[in-house]
């Protein structure tokens, strides 16, 4: 259970420490929290009890349900604090505006984030296919020198990317284009040395479309939702799923990026493509 969800049921005096659904994200001065066994009464002194002890936290929504649909969005109800979903999140030394209820962002995936930025290199043509409101692209831009390309389907995150683009100096080296992923070889015939794909959800069927304007040698970080009940067995599984998927000669090491359920693992494989 984390810290700040185990403090705020101490503190509030509602107890049940024991209760293994409960998780909290901290997005800039929003705190999103999972607490689905207590009643409504609980959740709300729970949250005005985490708002208390947390002084940069000014808003808390309970999430209902997991992360859904095609813009892989929160279910979110108001708990305490602010009625805003509007924020600020600053990570790896960039801000990033922010709606928590509009558009996908986790924080837990700085540390994955800041890895790929720093494999990209200094000119290097990096497409992202799934951009969000930036957080692997403006990265990659700033820390690397990169050029990046950033598609995304949801006009409010696109908006976002740009204004974020602005607020981290890095509109020069960025582009965002609004529209489907699965369209980019009609959109344009640009080719890239490095390819973003995060939607682990969904990825294995964007593979062709990345295939498609991949330079030969190119790089693909591919995030996926494997089954697996460990590490293990998550990586045999995407072991499986790439062999049918990559072209011949393309070469692949995969780590876990995190846990995302009692029986799935989100895996990355970092793919080479033969030159
Ligand atoms: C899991 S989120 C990741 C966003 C971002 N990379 C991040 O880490 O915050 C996936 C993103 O892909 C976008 N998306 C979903 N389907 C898409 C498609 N067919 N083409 C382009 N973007 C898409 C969603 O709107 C969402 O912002």
């Amino acid at each position: 259970m984390p810290r700040l969800i185990r403090e705020a049921l101490e503190s509030s005096g509602v107890g049940g420490q024991d209760r293994v659904s409960t998780g909290v994200d901290v997005v800039g001065d929003i705190a999103i929290v999972r607490l689905a066994s207590f009643g409504t009464r609980e959740k709300r002194r729970i949250a005005a009890s985490l708002m208390e002890r947390t002084k940069n936290v000014r808003a808390v929504f309970e999430q209902e349900g997991g992360i859904e649909g095609e813009l892989r969005l929160r279910r979110l109800r108001h708990l305490a604090g602010e009625k805003r979903t509007a924020t600020v999140h600053r990570e790896n030394g960039c801000a990033y505006r922010v709606d928590v209820a509009g558009c996908y962002f986790s924080p837990r995936l700085a540390t994955e984030r800041l890895r790929v930025a720093r494999l990209a290199g200094p000119g290097e043509r990096v497409l992202n296919m799934f951009a969000g409101v930036g957080p692997f692209s403006i990265p990659a831009a700033r820390l690397s020198g990169s050029r990046v390309t950033s598609w995304e389907i949801s006009p409010l995150a696109c908006g976002l990317h740009e204004e974020n683009d602005k607020l981290n100096r890095v509109g020069r080296l960025v582009k965002v284009v609004e529209g489907d992923a699965s369209e980019l070889s009609e959109a344009s015939n640009a080719r890239y040395d490095r390819i973003l794909m995060p939607l682990p959800s969904r990825s294995n069927e964007f593979l062709p479309a990345a295939l498609g304007v991949a330079d030969k040698g190119a790089t693909l970080h591919y995030y996926r939702h494997v089954l697996g009940r460990d590490e293990a067995e998550a990586e045999a599984n995407l072991a499986e799923e790439l062999a049918e998927l990559l072209p011949r000669g393309a070469k692949y090491a995969a780590r876990r990026v995190r846990f995302v359920g009692p029986r799935w693992v989100e895996m990355v494989a970092d793919v080479k493509l033969a030159g």
